[in-house]
């Protein structure tokens, strides 16, 4: 069953090219919703003054309900005149909540797949590990992992703060570390369906609305990609700098040279840490010390070198790893050989 509250999310997506693309929802544009037998009716509401954008927004705004409704539905958007009620204030972000963090890494790549979210998690635990405070921001609204990761996708998140428009995230502690991932907020399969607007407010409200406290790291685990919500995340968190992670593979490289790149873009211009070349090698349990260069072997050496970044470090591929993902123990947790490979690059980034 649809609800008014779902449609005014997706009416968010109009945005309003003429008010600093601010959306027709938090102008107070929006004058009523009523969802009738098989048909959608928004009013939308409109000052006096002639607003060149009206007929572009009564469109927008029927074309946007359109394609979210179940199909057949109609949808009428009609108009009235009105001085728009005040707009309604979204979470205002400041970056209180940052002041006692030292240093914000954002851990990227342009592509999926290539273990940015192993590689946070494990690096979070093996610093913690070396006796720093840290914190760890799931940003991959659409597919976080960081939950089942740790092992805390039934932790109870709490919240702090006098009333709603200033609540604070508390975040869940584990393993010396503060987890806060979208998918603790709202349930790992829900995230999926934030869109646009809505995710990345969703994900600076994660970032900038949580009382992460003094912290040596917050790491971020950034969504695969390099599209909107990302130039969003690094335009608005004061990051220090990224830490890339690459496979060693020829096709991951040139996904991941566009993530460099979207952090030396001019507009942004946050320093690269290093690069972090993850599944280096295969290393099967029953003969630790063989190597088996599944994806070719040294790609993300030669890349940093070309590119003229750090290189950090190498990590095996290893069951163990993955396995201890699926159970929620990171592997940097024990004492193994690719526990080490995290303790290193821990300790590389933190002489960085
Ligand atoms: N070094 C490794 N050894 C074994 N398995 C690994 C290793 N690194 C990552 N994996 C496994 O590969 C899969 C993908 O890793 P992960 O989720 O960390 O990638 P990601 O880059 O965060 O992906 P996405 O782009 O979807 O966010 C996971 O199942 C993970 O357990
Ligand atoms: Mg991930």
């Amino acid at each position: 069953m649809l609800n008014k509250t779902e449609i005014l999310q997706w009416l968010q997506e109009v945005q309003h090219p003429g008010k600093g693309d601010k959306n027709i929802v938090e102008l107070g544009m929006v004058d009523s919703v009523e969802i009738l037998d098989e048909a959608i009716c928004v009013t939308l509401a409109f000052p006096k003054r002639p607003d060149p954008l009206r007929n572009y927004l009564i469109g927008a705004a029927q074309a946007c309900v359109y394609r979210h409704a179940p199909g057949g539905t109609e949808v009428e958007v009609k108009t009235i005149v009105k001085e728009p009620a005040k707009p309604s204030k979204g979470p205002e972000f400041n970056l209180e909540q940052l002041k006692e963090v030292s240093n914000i890494i954002g851990i990227a790549s342009g592509k999926g797949g290539v273990g940015k979210s192993t590689v946070t998690v494990n690096l979070a635990v093996a610093l913690a590990r070396l006796g720093y405070r840290v914190g760890v921001a799931d940003a991959d609204v659409y597919g976080p992992s960081i939950p089942t990761m740790t092992g805390t996708q039934d932790a109870q998140i709490g919240m702090a703060g006098e009333d709603e428009n200033n609540a604070l995230f508390v975040p869940v502690e584990k393993y010396g570390v503060k987890w806060l991932s979208i998918g603790h907020v709202s349930g790992e399969g829900q995230a999926l369906i934030w869109r646009g607007p809505m995710a990345t407010s969703a994900l600076k409200q994660i970032i900038l609305q949580t009382l992460w406290g003094p912290l040596d790291y917050l790491l971020i685990d950034m969504p695969p990609g390099t599209g909107d919500i990302h130039i969003s995340l690094i335009g608005d968190v004061p990051m220090t700098g990224a830490v890339i992670v690459t496979t060693p593979q020829a096709v991951a490289l040139s996904d991941v040279l566009r993530g460099v790149n979207m952090f030396r873009n001019p507009q942004v211009q946050k320093p690269i840490i290093g690069l972090v070349e993850n599944m280096s090698w295969f290393t099967p349990a029953a003969h630790p010390d063989e190597k088996y260069y599944l994806f070719g072997r040294d790609g993300g050496v030669q890349m940093a070198h070309n590119l003229n970044i750090p290189f950090l470090g190498q990590i095996p591929l290893v069951q163990d790893i993955r396995e201890s993902a699926d159970e929620g123990t990171p592997a940097a947790l024990l004492d193994r050989p690719d526990s080490a490979a995290f303790l290193d690059l821990a300790r590389r980034i933190a002489s960085a």
